[in-house]
């Protein structure tokens, strides 16, 4: 560790001392102190008091403009007002029921109208749409394989838990990536079932079909890759899986889990003009309320219908999530919104590259719709392995100087990115590119040191 990010810690102990205490007292009942791996990070995470608009507040008083908006499912912002609106009366009608109502349709009609899917179903999380769907493909094709890309996030189900994050010594050739189980638990059998392409890399998609003739039932993307920062699909790219998926008789899956919402009004399809066969949808959709739904033609969905593929879920459907989704898709991702947030995401984006330019740091900005991130790279990344390169200490050393200025500039860990809300504001642009511009000449300035030491080393 150098000593300006030394320096940075250190200030971060200082301003957040109930958040080191709390999570010392979660250690001795909860493993690693929180709820999901992904929220652990050293020192210990910031723990929360309260939240509103593009604002959080941290245990110890400090504010902070939130462009983490838990990991990206607050497109809405903290409480918007017509998500509140819409929820509120329903915490006094029945929280739950466990059948039907009058809010699946409409929901389902906000859903088909807006991305190519014809038949809707509903659950809590991103993972088990992303579950659902791989399995329906399986059903619908009558083969046990799913094709993924190395470095993408599906969720924790066992056929998403491969390949996620490899280490260099398990990467394989890049045309033909090893499928590496992400920890342990994930059986065997599963792993063999989970053959693994290059993003970016057609002729790996192609490599995976000749050799697994008739076996796969599906390919399932990101369609802009969201856990390596940001990486976007080359031109091409997507319309080649396309061409691949329907030559193949192989169902392209869309995980719109973030895209979905941030993307576009009409998520990755109608932003890339492109048709996937099943589209998973999570996070944003459901204001801040657990919402998902995966969507499919008529044709697929009718192995529900006809009880070949069982689908279920206690919390399905629940009448306070279906509130929240149908607010968040009638008053939030409006088309106002988002010109709102483009508008604020090209400011976001202009003032990050002027200041990067002014002090040479070795970088660029990916963006799309309301996500963007910093990307602490020469050249842009195409694919995981080369965000594998990433200096995670430069890294670092910028998001606890951001946090250290009240600014969340995105959530913890390098492979995450901004999202900016319909509640954020010009001025909150405003100061967080006046933070970035006091802190990057510290991080080009490091940057250019340790390259300079890793050159003689
Ligand atoms: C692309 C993608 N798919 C699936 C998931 C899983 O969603 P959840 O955490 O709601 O299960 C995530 C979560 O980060 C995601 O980013």
């Amino acid at each position: 560790m150098y000593p300006e990010l030394e320096k940075e810690l250190a200030t971060f102990e200082r301003r957040t001392p109930k958040s080191a205490a709390s999570h010392k007292r979660n250690l001795q009942r909860i493993p690693l102190g929180v709820a999901s791996n992904y929220r652990a990070y050293d020192p210990y995470p910031i723990f929360v008091k309260e939240a509103q608009g593009s604002h959080f507040r941290d245990l110890d008083g400090n504010d902070y403009i939130d462009y983490n908006l838990s990991f990206g499912a607050l497109m809405a912002g903290h409480c918007h007002p017509a998500v509140m609106k819409a929820v509120e009366p329903r915490l006094k009608t029945g929280t739950m029921f466990g059948m039907p109502h009058d809010m699946e349709w409409q929901l389902a009609e906000e859903i088909a109208g807006r991305y190519p899917v014809e038949m809707v179903r509903f659950g809590s999380s991103g993972t088990e749409a992303t579950m659902h769907a791989c399995r329906l493909a399986r059903a619908a094709t009558g083969r046990d394989k799913i094709l993924k890309f190395e470095g993408g996030y599906h969720g924790l189900h066992d056929s998403a838990l491969v390949s996620v994050k490899p280490e260099h010594s398990d990467f394989g050739d890049k045309s033909a990536p090893n499928s590496v189980p992400a920890g342990l638990g994930v059986p065997k059998a599963v792993v063999a079932n989970v053959p693994v392409a290059t993003f970016n890399d057609l002729a790996s998609v192609e490599l995976r079909f000749q050799q697994n003739p008739g076996q796969i039932a599906a390919i399932i993307l990101e369609p802009i890759m969201m856990n390596v920062g940001l990486c976007l699909p080359q031109p091409g790219f997507l319309e080649g899986l396309r061409e691949i998926a329907t030559k193949n008789g192989a169902l392209l899956i869309f995980d719109e889990v973030k895209t979905g919402a941030k993307l576009a009004w009409g998520g990755a399809a109608e932003y890339f003009r492109v048709k996937p066969d099943m589209i998973c949808l999570a996070k944003s959709i459901g204001g801040g309320f657990p919402l998902a739904a995966f969507g499919t033609h008529k044709s697929v969905m009718d192995l529900i219908s006809k009880h070949k593929v069982f689908h279920g879920g206690t919390y399905n459907t629940n009448p306070v999530s279906m509130a929240a989704g149908l607010a968040t898709f009638r008053e939030v991702l409006t088309r106002d919104n988002y010109t709102h947030v483009d508008k604020l995401s090209k400011k976001l984006v202009e003032g990050y590259q002027k200041t990067i330019a002014k002090v040479g740091l070795q970088a660029y900005v990916a963006s799309a719709g309301a996500n963007g991130a910093l990307m602490l790279f020469a050249k842009e990344i195409r694919n995981y392995r080369d965000w594998k390169a990433i200096d995670t200490e430069v890294w670092r050393h910028y998001w606890f100087a951001m946090v250290n200025r009240g600014v969340m500039p995105q959530p913890y860990w390098w492979d995450e990115q901004w999202t900016i809300s319909v509640q954020h504001t010009e001025a909150d642009i405003d100061k967080h590119l006046a933070a970035f511009a006091d802190v990057a000449p510290g991080l080009a300035k490091a940057q250019q040191e340790r390259m300079a030491e890793m050159a003689v080393g």
